[in-house]
């Protein structure tokens, strides 16, 4: 099994390129079955995730090519002739469900496992199924499986419970089809939205308000192929910024959307963390001032990320003074502090919060193992500023979604190997 050996290391410096966002690029290839023409989609990060999303693009007959040397994902959905997306593929990744709403739209029926739980919580889909009922689907769920059939969709007015990322993407990428308007209230505002709302229009779609909390879609009857290009991944961003950062280093973000990490940026200020909009990127300096401690609720955009949750809980243990995190989106998000401990941290975990009793730099190097893709990036950045060496176990969680992670980090002088 592969591992990442990560030797205590000097404070980061030079410059890193983010890659495009997985969260965009997942729906938005999600999204391709929904016209029979060909989608070329631009800047795709190479991740597991997004192989697993091919996969499942060609078993319901889309075909589908990956250039990751040009970063060009092509998509030729005249192809497209099954309904059916088996639970082989569905437990590989839990975004495999942002299909069920392009696919019932396109086929007029769709059958798909039901994702279940992962490592970080129930993550239930009640709200993406009621979304589509709202559209007038007949729906079943039983049996570990949703079946949902509209001979056509018709617009209508969907309030959600909770601003359900998956859930706005998924009911606004059916509704493009439906008959009439359909408004969502109570929509998710992440910039991956309004990412896959300005790849949907380039398709033809007329969707308005998406970044707002109320998005209104009209129906078209077809949508065309399309060129496009993701927006750069803001959670890469937030790691690398926190990384800079933990280990008092001085280093430059380039292809990024400083307004997407402002959260991120709100915060490591209050931390003491010196930050910079230049002409090329986003220069994160740790190294001018002493760091301090700071709160951190996790909320949907434009709150604090619960992806960067984990990797500021690296930070917040080698500043001065306590730090309070609470993780209010997922109920069993703060594995990685058990982790942290193994390392010397001492964080008291009370629930949803964890209390960060900072002052631990240096950590030390421990055997450790990625509990999810986001604890794993926090386990790392702990490896550059812990003594002597860490090993980090499970690691293919990390490879879904931080592209070329380890030669991203080498080139920015951290010691750290991919062993087999
Ligand atoms: C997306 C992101 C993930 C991020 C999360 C929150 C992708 C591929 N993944 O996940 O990286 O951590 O947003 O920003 O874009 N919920 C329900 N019922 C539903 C749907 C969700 O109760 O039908 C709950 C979930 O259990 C969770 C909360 O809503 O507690 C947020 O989930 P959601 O916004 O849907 O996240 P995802 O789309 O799964």
């Amino acid at each position: 099994m592969s591992k990442y050996i990560i030797k205590q290391s000097a404070p980061l410096h030079g410059e890193v390129e983010i890659s495009g966002a997985k969260n965009a690029t997942l729906p938005i290839l999600a999204a391709t079955v929904l016209t029979d023409g060909v989608c070329e989609i631009h800047d795709t990060p190479h991740l597991s995730d997004v192989e697993v999303m091919c996969e499942i693009l060609r078993a319901v007959g889309a075909t589908v090519t990956e250039d990751y040397e040009r970063h060009v994902i092509t998509v030729d959905g005249s192809t497209v002739d099954k309904s059916v997306v088996p639970y082989d593929l569905v437990k590989k990744e839990r975004a495999s469900f942002f299909i069920m709403g392009p696919l019932l739209a396109r086929m007029g029926k769709v059958n798909i496992a039901l994702p279940g739980g992962c490592a970080i919580g129930e993550r239930p889909v009640d709200l993406h199924t009621k979304g589509i009922r709202m559209l007038g689907a007949r729906v079943v769920t039983s049996d570990g499986e949703v079946n949902a059939n509209a001979d056509k969709l018709k617009g209508a007015l969907v309030y959600l419970d909770f601003p359900s990322v998956g859930a706005t993407e998924n009911i606004m990428m059916a509704a493009t089809l439906a008959e009439g308007e359909t408004t969502i209230e109570n929509a998710a505002e992440e910039p991956e939205i309004v990412d896959l709302a300005n790849f949907l229009n380039s398709m033809g779609a007329q969707i308005k308000g998406a970044g707002t909390d109320t998005i209104r879609i009209t129906g078209v009857d077809k949508l065309h192929g399309t060129r496009y290009a993701v927006i750069p991944d803001r959670i890469e961003t937030a790691t690398f910024m926190i990384a800079a950062a933990t280990t008092r280093g001085n280093i430059l973000i380039k292809n990024c959307i400083p307004d997407h990490v402002r959260p991120i940026i709100a915060k490591l200020i209050e931390c003491g963390v010196d930050i910079s909009d230049e002409p090329e990127g986003l220069r994160v300096r740790g190294d001018k001032n002493h760091l301090k401690a700071t709160n951190i609720k996790t909320l949907p955009y434009p709150g604090f990320p619960t992806d960067a949750q984990a990797p500021i809980m690296t930070l917040l243990t080698t500043v001065d003074g306590q730090s309070r995190i609470n993780e209010t989106l997922f109920e069993n998000r703060l594995m990685h502090a058990n982790e942290l401990n193994r390392m010397g941290a001492n964080i008291r975990v009370d629930g949803r919060t964890a209390i960060v009793p900072g002052n631990q730099r240096p950590l030390e190097g421990a055997s450790v193992m990625a509990t999810d893709l986001r604890a794993g990036a926090a386990l790392v950045i702990a490896g550059l500023v812990a003594t002597g060496t860490t090993e980090v176990t499970n690691i293919y969680h990390i490879e879904r979604g931080y592209e070329d992670f380890v030669r991203k980090l080498k080139n920015l002088g951290a010691d750290i190997e991919k062993v087999d």
